[in-house]
């Protein structure tokens, strides 16, 4: 099982430099550099943790799989579905001025923001470009209708960056908030991941949804567990800061636990934004207020109706088994 999870991640890293050496020209041998940095392959630091995880396209794959399709034909879809993550990644450390991820400088921060927005569309495009490769392998109707997930997808996700960002300046929100901004930010691409991988891999109908609903509350999770990690995390182990989204004032599910309380942690964040230096004292306010339990039971839950959903789409053989322990493996993950 572990087996089939590497083949499958070698794989999708060919496919990835692939799709990606289609900006490696002559004049702008600088902005190829950008997006291979990005992707952890070269720079300082490249390697296995500035890679990243591989998730979304480790999913589809999967899903593909244990749908008794050839993963292998899917593979272009992996891709654009890893670009289109590594593409919102590139925009959202500029949004959220985070100045590390994956353990090494953002890209803003060693080219400039200007830049960086340059090869986040870049990536964007590249994306699109492997969905189109998907065309040699499958009938023009699954095509079809993957393209229209897929774009709505994309859609979906900056709608929810858009009410990231919105509520960042914003006092009046309550949790019900919450789930519909990560749904868009996060758990529509880890659901159409999921979604994806089903329908190249011949499923039907009624099997894609249970499948695509698997990857909506396994998203739901990895974000709540993202947010536990942005307060109380490891900068070690997750590469990126654990005071960004406290100084950004990020409405994080902690921090809207916190309101809920309305105690010490509720009366100071009123007073105004957070300095660096307190950000320690924050932290602990809500943990003590018990805001990290709730949030850490949130996604015990999430991850229960994701498990629930996944043995509605009875997932074969080895794939299937690897997408059981993955799901159970991000609930407790520390990167
Ligand atoms: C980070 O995603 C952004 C979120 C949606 C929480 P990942 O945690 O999958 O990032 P990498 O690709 O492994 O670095
Ligand atoms: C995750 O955003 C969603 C996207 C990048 C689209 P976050 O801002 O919560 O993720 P991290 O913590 O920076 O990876
Ligand atoms: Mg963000
Ligand atoms: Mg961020």
């Amino acid at each position: 099982m572990k087996k089939l999870s590497q083949t499958l991640l070698t794989a999708i890293e060919e496919e990835l430099q692939h799709q990606v050496s289609r900006l490696n020209e002559e004049h702008t041998a600088t902005y190829h550099e950008m997006l291979t940095y990005h992707m952890g392959w070269t720079g300082e630091g490249a390697g296995e943790k500035a890679r990243g995880k591989r998730i979304r396209p480790l999913l589809l794959l999967l899903a593909a799989s244990a749908s008794g399709g050839d993963w292998e034909k899917a593979l272009p879809a992996a891709a654009g579905i890893e670009l289109i993550h590594n593409f919102s990644l590139f925009h959202d450390d500029i949004q959220d001025k985070s100045e590390t991820r994956r353990g090494r400088p953002t890209a803003w921060k060693i080219w400039g923001i200007a830049q960086a927005i340059n090869a986040g569309d870049g990536m964007f495009i590249l994306a699109n470009l492997a969905i189109g490769d998907l065309a040699k392998n499958y009938p023009a109707d699954i095509i079809l209708v993957g393209e229209r997930i897929f774009q709505k997808t994309c859609l979906d996700l900056t709608r929810g960056q858009h009410l990231d960002i919105d509520y960042e300046s914003r006092s009046d929100l309550s949790v019900g908030d919450y789930w519909t901004m990560i749904a868009g930010k996060t758990a529509a691409l880890i659901s159409t991941s999921m979604q994806l991988g089903a329908l190249f891999g011949g499923a039907n109908e009624e099997t894609q949804n249970a499948y695509r609903d698997f990857g909506h509350y396994l998203g739901l999770a990895f974000q709540v567990q993202d947010d536990i990690l942005g307060i109380w995390g490891d900068e070690a182990l997750t590469g990126k800061s654990a005071a960004s989204d406290l100084l950004e004032g990020k409405k994080s599910l902690p921090v809207l636990y916190g309101f809920e309380k309305n105690e010490e942690f509720a009366q100071r964040w009123k007073e105004g934004s957070i300095e660096e230096a307190n950000v320690p004292k924050m932290a602990q306010l809500l943990e003590v207020e018990g805001a990290r339990l709730k949030a850490q039971r949130q996604a015990d839950q999430m991850t229960d109706l994701a498990l629930k959903s996944l043995q509605m789409a009875n997932p074969q053989d080895d794939a299937g088994d690897a997408l059981f322990s993955l799901a159970e493996h991000l609930l407790g993950r520390e990167a």
